[in-house]
Parts: C-alpha cells; sequence; structure tokens
C-alpha cells in the first residue's frame, strides 16, 4: 500500500521524504493557492524532491485545453500523473490521453459508477473523497469498499487512492479496505506519530536502564 502527501508545501515535504514511508504527492489547485504565485516553479521543485508519483491537477475548463493542459503537464517531469476532474465532457479526453500514455488520476469522484467509467479508460489513479461525502452525510468510506471490490472484481489496471482523509479512521479504514493509495494531510501524519503507551513505553525502558546505573549497553570499548 501507497502513502501520498496530500501538498504542495515543499517544507513539508523535504520533512516526510526522508522517512521512508512517502510514496508520492498529490496537489490541487486549493492548495497550490496556498503557496505563492510561481506555481511552476513550487511544482518542478516538487517533482525532484519526491521519488514516486506527482498528481498535478489541470486549471482549464474546456475540454480541448484540458486536453492541451494535461500534454503541458504531463512534460513537467517523468514522474508526474495529470489529474483530471470527472465529467462527462472529459470522458474522451481522458480516453485519448491514456491511450497516449499519460498517466491520469481523475478526481472528485464520489460514486461508484463514476469510477467504473474511468477504470473502462485505463487511468492511472481513481480518487474518491472520504470527508467530502461525510460532509454531506453520506457515508464516504462505505464508496471506498465498494470500489476496492469492482476494481478487483473486474480486475481493472487502476489503482483506488482514497482521497479527502479528514482523520485516523478515515485512513484506518481505508487501509482494511484494501485501497492501493490513501494521500494523507502532513498535519494528519504528525498525529499519527505519537501514541501514548509507545512514550509511556521508552520512558520505562528509560527509568530501569538509569537503575542499573550503566552508561553503555555493550561494555566499554
Ligand atoms: O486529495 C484531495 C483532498 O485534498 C481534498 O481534501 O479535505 O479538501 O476534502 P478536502
Amino acid at each position: 500500500m501507497k502513502i501520498f502527501l496530500d501538498t504542495a508545501n515543499r517544507e513539508m515535504i523535504e520533512r516526510w521524504i526522508p522517512t521512508g514511508i512517502i510514496d508520492g504527492v498529490t496537489t490541487n489547485p486549493s492548495l497550490l493557492s496556498k503557496e505563492g504565485k510561481d506555481t511552476r516553479q513550487v511544482l518542478l521543485d516538487i517533482c525532484e524532491m519526491v521519488p514516486g508519483d506527482v498528481s498535478i491537477e489541470v486549471v482549464k475548463k474546456d475540454p480541448v485545453d484540458v486536453y492541451k493542459q494535461s500534454k503541458e503537464i504531463a512534460a513537467l517531469a517523468d514522474n508526474v500523473v495529470v489529474k483530471i476532474p470527472f465529467a462527462f465532457e472529459y470522458l474522451p479526453v481522458i480516453a485519448k490521453l491514456t491511450q497516449e500514455g499519460v498517466r491520469i488520476n481523475v478526481t472528485l469522484i464520489f460514486s461508484l459508477l463514476q469510477a467504473l467509467m474511468v477504470a473502462k479508460l485505463g487511468v492511472t489513479y481513481i480518487s474518491p473523497f472520504i470527508g467530502r461525502l461525510d460532509d454531506i452525510d453520506v457515508n464516504g468510506l462505505d464508496l471506498i469498499h465498494k470500489l476496492v471490490h469492482m476494481v478487483e472484481q473486474y480486475s481493472f489496471a487502476s489503482q483506488i487512492l482514497a482521497a479527502s482523509i479528514r482523520h485516523v479512521m478515515h485512513l484506518h479504514e481505508s487501509v482494511l479496505a484494501g485501497v492501493d493509495v490513501a494521500t494523507v494531510p502532513p498535519k494528519l501524519l504528525d498525529q499519527l506519530m505519537s501514541h501514548p503507551l509507545t512514550l509511556d513505553g521508552i520512558r520505562k525502558f528509560d527509568d530501569d536502564w538509569k537503575k542499573l546505573g550503566k552508561q553503555e549497553l555493550l561494555g566499554a570499548k
């Protein structure tokens, strides 16, 4: 299972990459809007920093422009995945791009049947938004389970990328559902790192070790 960082913040990426647990990054226009005006440089830096896939979303609206912009985004770096929101008018664009070998992440997926359509087109990632479904009183995790089942049932090549993860149980359940990828905000990853029992355990080991009055574990050289 892959873990992506859901951020466009270079400091956050720099902080997490050395941990070795980050397999990629997802960005979107909202995340990029927080990082200043030189978006191209921000994206080039991210692509260089990240060893795995970096999703970059189109901002054009007209299908012809979406196609052109997708090609430009794809040419930025080898690890780029072009993110395109689900829409009926973008299906032919997505079909053409996948046939041309451009890797696509279809975003803003809110139903099983939307996911089915783009799985049929051979996209690399399908991104259901858990938190935003919960926001409207629909169980986002139910959709995750259904999508994992659908992809397995029909042996689609697309990977399910759980997005809009807002809290620990969203991530926990996504893992149990068997998603291929979860994209996680850095703040949430930080929260997951400390566990009171681990901290207590370390304290107890330290106290017991001090009781022995020894300094070196393996004796002095
Ligand atoms: O990966 C998509 C994610 O950034 C959306 O999250 O919390 O804005 O619904 P949220």
